[in-house]
């Protein structure tokens, strides 16, 4: 479904910084997929550039073998909210919304109107367990519910591919549990996930893991 061929990334940093290098990659429809290494050996990186929020510096992306190199920015970013929901380490929900309204926002920049909005963000809340907690706005949520809200809205466009970044980094480690198993209910479901991870224990029990070291991606 997605392939990365011979990607790499540089910064013009200090005499020029390559993060990604040479790294290929392919994930097939309905993966579970981590991404384990070390702290700034370029993971987020990559998801970045898988989810179109970055470029390679050179390198070929295909989505179902079309490649999107050629696409600007205005297209990139129509098929990003159509193929990819993201899920973060600190959430980023919008702290004046509420639950509802937060999940309902990905459709409102689709220009989907307001009465399916509502059902399709109560359908989202629904499968994440957080039906209860539609009204109160993010300050009035434990972690795990922030994190709950979070993958609702990634999943209430109905994406391809979710790519969480460290979703559990925040969370101890029963409530990162909890997502954890979440993530694989959905993916039970059918859904492609994409995950870094830096807890060996979870990346543990995922049907497949990429590590990357120095730039390189190594598959165990
Ligand atoms: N915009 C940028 N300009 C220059 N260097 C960058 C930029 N973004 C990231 N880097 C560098 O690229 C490297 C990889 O960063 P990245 O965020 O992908 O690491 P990571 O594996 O996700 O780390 P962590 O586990 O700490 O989140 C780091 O050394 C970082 O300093
Ligand atoms: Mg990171």
């Amino acid at each position: 479904m997605i392939s990365l061929q011979h990607i790499t990334k540089t910064y013009a940093v200090g005499g020029g910084l390559t993060v990604l290098d040479d790294v290929c990659l392919e994930i097939g429809q309905g993966e579970y997929l981590g991404i384990v290494g070390p702290s700034g050996s370029g993971k987020s990186t990559m998801l970045h550039i898988m989810g179109l929020l970055d470029r390679p510096t050179s390198g070929q992306l295909s989505f179902n073998d079309r490649p999107v190199h050629a696409l600007d920015d205005r297209e990139l970013s129509t098929l990003r909210g159509r193929l990819v929901g993201f899920v973060f380490q600190s959430f980023h929900l919008v702290p004046q919304l509420s639950v509802s309204e937060n999940v309902e926002l990905p459709l409102f920049y689709q220009g989907v109107p307001r009465r399916e909005r509502r059902e399709r963000a109560a359908r989202a809340l629904a499968e994440v367990g957080m039906s209860a907690r539609r009204r109160h706005v993010p300050s009035q949520l434990s972690g795990g519910e922030r994190q709950r809200t979070a993958i609702a809205r990634a999943l209430v466009t109905e994406p391809a591919l979710i790519l969480a970044d460290e979703p559990t980094g925040n969370l101890d480690s029963r409530t990162g549990g909890d997502i954890v198993a979440l993530l694989e209910k959905l993916h039970g479901e059918g859904r492609t996930i994409v995950m870094i991870t830096h807890d060996r224990e979870i990346a543990s029990h995922l049907p497949r893991v990429v590590h990357i070291r120095d730039g390189k991606l190594e598959e165990s």
